[in-house]
């Protein structure tokens, strides 16, 4: 019976042990594949005007809605810990049935980019766009008669939108409605007033989720009836995801998002295949409050998803615990 190197050989005993490159800490760094780093991470922001100061979100923890001036402070800090970029939400001091705040050159989002840009020109401001943070029946279109959401009419004021904030300075606008052709509406409205170099990020795989509802108390935008599967995508459809990321592509956007994040592993892979964009990933606030309020450790399981998400071939990942990871990751 073969003994010492000889049995190793012979019995083609494991040759190929892939856990030498385990045995250390500073082996595992060498040659680990995907890295989380806070230059990749986007910051959501939730901003309302007339606040004194932030005002913690109850249903997800650490999390506060800002005024102005503590929205400023929190670019400040995302810059500070050399995060890629702030995303800002609004929300308005009042709602009516066309959401007429979103265009508004003095609304809260438009207000705190140019405080933003002011003190820190260098951090990315991206804004979202869409109506329904600020429509009475938190739809994020034009309602018609019968209830539903009316894409066509939408689009010049999501458009609009798009254009007071590019005014007020932001970097890239991001449409976050799910209206058919509205990259294609925000491209020529931004180009005909002068905002050539003011980019889009499409969220272009969104699906109509669940992982949602804390954003929704956050940002005061439950639809009053129905859903929102009239416009987002069905979480079953995978094709239907490449489609929409393909016809953004074609309509002139500049990144591409997937959301969910978790939710939607295969997807973010198959956009990034598909489009060879750089492609987004949101974490969205369900994912935040399921891992934030878990009975794991939350630092843990917070960047063995952020790294999933990069794994599946996120370039960028707006997440919640922007701030935190930037944090971790430096320690
Ligand atoms: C607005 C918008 C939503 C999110 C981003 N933009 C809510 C929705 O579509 O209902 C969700 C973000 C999150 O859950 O963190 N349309
Ligand atoms: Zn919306």
């Amino acid at each position: 019976r073969p003994r010492g190197r000889y049995y190793a050989a012979s019995m083609a005993f494991p040759q190929t042990r892939l856990r030498r490159l385990r045995r250390t800490p500073v082996l595992r760094d060498l040659v680990r594949e995907t890295d989380v780093l806070p230059r990749r991470l986007i910051l959501p922001l939730f901003v309302e005007a007339g606040l004194d100061g932030p005002r913690p979100i109850g249903a997800m923890p650490g999390v506060s809605r800002h005024s102005i001036d503590s929205a400023v402070a929190e670019a400040g800090e995302a810059a500070a810990l050399g995060l890629g970029g702030v995303i800002l939400f609004g929300i308005p001091a009042a709602k009516d049935d066309q959401g007429s705040e979103a265009w508004d050159d003095e609304g809260a989002v438009q207000l705190a980019v140019l405080a933003i840009k002011a003190a820190h020109p260098d951090v990315i401001v991206v804004t979202d766009v869409c109506l329904c943070e600020y429509t009475s029946h938190g739809h994020c279109g034009l309602l018609r008669e019968d209830g539903s959401v009316d894409n066509d009419s939408s689009l010049e004021l999501l458009a609009r939108t798009a254009v007071s904030h590019a005014r007020a300075g932001a970097d890239l606008v991001a449409p976050s409605d799910m209206m058919d052709g509205r990259v294609a509406a925000i491209r020529a409205e931004l180009d005909g007033e002068g905002f050539a170099d003011t980019a889009i990020m499409a969220y272009s795989a969104k699906h109509a989720s669940t992982f949602y509802s804390p954003f929704r108390d956050a940002a005061d935008s439950t639809p009053a009836f129905g859903d929102r599967r009239g416009y987002q995508m069905d979480p079953a459809n995978g094709d239907e995801a490449v489609r929409e990321a393909l016809l953004d592509v074609g309509e002139g956007a500049d990144v591409i998002m997937v959301k969910p994040a978790l939710s939607a592993l295969d997807l973010i892979w198959r956009v990034k295949q598909e489009t060879r964009m750089p492609v987004a990933a949101y974490q969205v606030s369900g994912e935040y409050a399921m891992i934030k309020t878990s009975t794991m450790d939350d630092r843990a399981l917070a960047l063995e998803t952020l790294t999933a998400i990069r794994r599946a071939g996120a370039d960028i990942v707006i997440t919640y615990f922007a701030k935190d990871a930037a944090r971790w990751l430096a320690t």
